[in-house]
């Protein structure tokens, strides 16, 4: 197996995605609250780029989707949830159809139209995520990163999920960035919150009274569900 990572969605040239298994990474927040709302029962997630898109698809649909997402970490106008995990519990999200739209998040999904597969990863699920990934030959670690830049948070967990493809699959080839990561993952791994909440997207949900998401987004290997990409057109449906 040959494990890649891309530290940011900018870096993504689709086409040399194809035959190759991607795991989305967007732990602030978009990955890891899509996560949370199909373990909590979310019928399907219908990934978007844009909010126009968003809405036009919900006024498409028959079912009674929900619409969830945010641009500059608020909740958008017109939408029923922000892009908080803490939002989406058993209780408002089982058995709904959610139509999703983030900043890098969701827009990094719909970049994959060329991957053999598509994988929504997090620190909840990494290692259920690792695991299904027996067999495969080609896996790419991407990050979203953010809106041009590299986040921290990202290149963690893929130096998070590199360690754990090392130690599962010991004949594995581990490209110098995961390498890299699985480094600087070991130095922050015990006190991951301290240090994002320094960082400008850690601030920045600060400043909105969502810091409480960056422990939430934290919490390692409590989920065993590997959401994918089921059909693609100009948005990804996932389950
Ligand atoms: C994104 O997709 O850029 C993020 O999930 C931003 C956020 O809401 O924290």
């Amino acid at each position: 197996m040959n494990i890649n990572l891309i530290i940011k969605k900018e870096d993504v040239i689709p086409i040399e995605l194809s035959g190759k298994t991607v795991i989305v990474i967007d732990v602030l927040r978009a990955t890891s609250t899509m996560v949370f709302a199909l373990e909590n029962g979310c019928k399907e997630i219908i990934a978007v780029s844009t909010p126009e898109e968003a809405l036009t698809l919900k006024k498409q649909l028959r079912t009674k989707a929900i619409l969830g997402g945010e641009r500059n970490k608020q909740k958008l106008p017109g939408f029923d949830f922000g892009n908080s995990p803490r939002e989406y519990s058993l209780e408002k999200i089982l058995n709904k159809v959610l139509i999703f739209t983030t900043t890098n998040g969701t827009a990094l999904i719909n970049l994959c139209i060329y991957s053999k597969d598509t994988i929504i990863g997090s620190f909840m699920n990494a290692s259920s995520v690792v695991r299904y990934l027996k067999g495969k030959s080609h896996v790419v670690l991407a990050c979203a990163g953010t809106k041009g830049d590299f986040s921290l948070e990202d290149y963690l967990l893929a130096g998070y999920m590199s360690l754990l493809i090392s130690k599962e699959y010991p004949n594995s080839s581990v490209c110098e960035e995961c390498q890299k990561a699985i480094g600087l993952y070991k130095v922050f791994e015990m006190d991951m919150p301290g240090i994002l909440e320094k960082t400008p997207h850690g601030q920045g949900l600060f400043r909105l009274g969502l810091h409480k998401d960056i422990k939430y987004c934290l919490q390692k290997d409590n989920i065993s569900l590997v959401p994918k990409v089921v059909t693609r057109a100009y948005y990804s449906r996932i389950q």
